[in-house]
């Protein structure tokens, strides 16, 4: 994602706290998944980013909707998505939530019992419906045994449940899994793929489930600093590609899909936030800026992970925290000489703390600081509520240039 400068400085005469999102950068990663996995649907998790702009994008791309709440449903619905592409998979939906989805998503049971409340609500509405089940399967994402989760049913109870269990309304014609986020190492969602089919597999034999689609989840995940090793999404989808397409060949029409919400996105947006006012205590500069815990609050809890955590290294607990120095800062002023600060957000609160003693161009009044690293789980997190403040703008500049609101 390249934002020129002036593009940034018009936007800041308007907008004391915005978010950007990138047309032209969501397309070339959107663009890239497609073609490192041509055997494979992707589906765009609405939850990181519901910008309608952002949706339309990513939708037309042929990319489908993971969607996690009926919100989202009718959100994808609102965008022009068809019901087969629409998967509604999340835990604890109410009686209401599945009657709105019925005839809008396909919907992606959660628990056992509520594969029985749907069988209800499909009798009450003289329909039969085919539903996916979320697994959580006799394996963890790193290859070891299950582990115990909120998510999904026990690999084990579900099969039970098909093998003895009579839905007259129900057919379950998907399965889906999703165990982890932000995964930079290729071989380990290579074989998390292997585990997945051989559960397809699995499910099919042992309960006589006659798949139309898997859902593989994410995992996918992206660079946020320096450090981070990017994935090489292209070498991912070659090593997958020969399983994958062997599986799909033993299945004719038989679909194939992943879920990406960062991949898409996360990359693809910028914060900008400017300098509200500048303060020199005890010999510490403040830099006080709009809306950051408030506006942004990915960057404040990684100062609140650093001050709660005796671990020099926290593990992650995405989406909240990935790592320290996950976010980058920057100016429209890198030529000038830079001095330590403290950058701050403007809430009564001194949790709104963004980033410590690190080095920036002398900054004044009016100045803009842009974050990076916003585009996916940044507004739909952050607490914009608090305190009454102005919310920052979501903006969208297009691939054309030109800067919508
Ligand atoms: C079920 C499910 N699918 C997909 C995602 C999207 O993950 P990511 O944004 O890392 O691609 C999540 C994220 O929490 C999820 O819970």
């Amino acid at each position: 994602m390249n934002i020129p400068a002036e593009t940034l400085r018009t936007i800041a005469k308007t907008h004391d706290s915005f978010y950007l999102y990138d047309e032209r950068s969501i397309l070339e990663r959107t663009g890239r998944l497609k073609a490192a996995f041509p055997s494979v649907e992707f589906l765009y998790s609405v939850k990181c980013n519901p910008a309608p702009r952002v949706l339309a994008c990513i939708f037309g791309q042929g990319f489908g909707a993971d969607a996690a709440s009926l919100g989202e449903v009718l959100r994808a619905e609102q965008a022009g998505l068809q019901r087969e592409q629409i998967y509604y998979s999340a835990p604890g939906k109410t009686m209401a939530d599945i009657e709105g989805a019925l005839s809008k998503a396909v919907l992606i049971a959660d628990s056992l019992d509520e594969i029985r409340r749907i069988e209800d609500a499909a009798a009450r509405a003289g329909r039969t419906e085919e539903i996916g089940i979320r697994i959580n399967p006799n394996f963890s994402f790193y290859g070891g045994p299950g582990e115990a989760s909120k998510f999904g049913i026990d690999e084990d109870q579900a099969a039970a449940f098909l093998r003895e269990e009579d839905c007259p309304h129900v057919r379950v014609t998907g399965i889906h899994v999703h165990l982890h986020s932000q995964e930079l190492d290729a071989g380990v969602l290579e074989r998390y793929y292997e585990n997945l089919l051989a559960l397809a597999e699995r499910m099919e034999t042992g309960c006589g489930l006659r798949l139309a689609y898997v859902n593989m989840g994410s995992g996918i995940g992206i660079p946020y600093s320096g450090e981070d090793v990017p994935l090489d999404v292209e070498k991912l989808g070659a090593a997958a590609a020969e399983k994958l397409e062997e599986f799909r060949r033993r299945r004719p029409g038989l679909r194939l899909m992943i879920e990406t919400g960062r991949y898409a996105v996360g990359k693809s947006g910028l914060y900008g936030t400017k300098v509200l006012d500048r303060k020199v205590s005890r010999g510490k500069t403040y830099i006080i800026a709009k809306n950051t815990l408030n506006g942004f609050i990915r960057p404040s809890v990684e100062k609140m992970v650093e001050h709660c955590s005796r671990d020099s290294r926290p593990p992650m607990w995405e989406p909240l925290f990935t790592h320290a120095g996950a976010f980058g800062f920057y100016t429209l002023k890198e030529d000038e000489p830079r001095e330590e600060v403290t950058l701050v957000g403007n809430l009564c609160t001194a949790t709104d703390v963004v980033a410590e003693n690190i080095l920036l161009p002398r900054l004044e009044c009016g100045d803009l600081v842009v974050i990076t690293n916003a585009g996916a789980y940044a507004a739909v997190l952050s607490p914009m509520q608090f305190a009454s403040q102005e919310r920052p703008a979501e903006l969208f500049l297009t691939a054309a240039g030109e800067v919508l609101e």
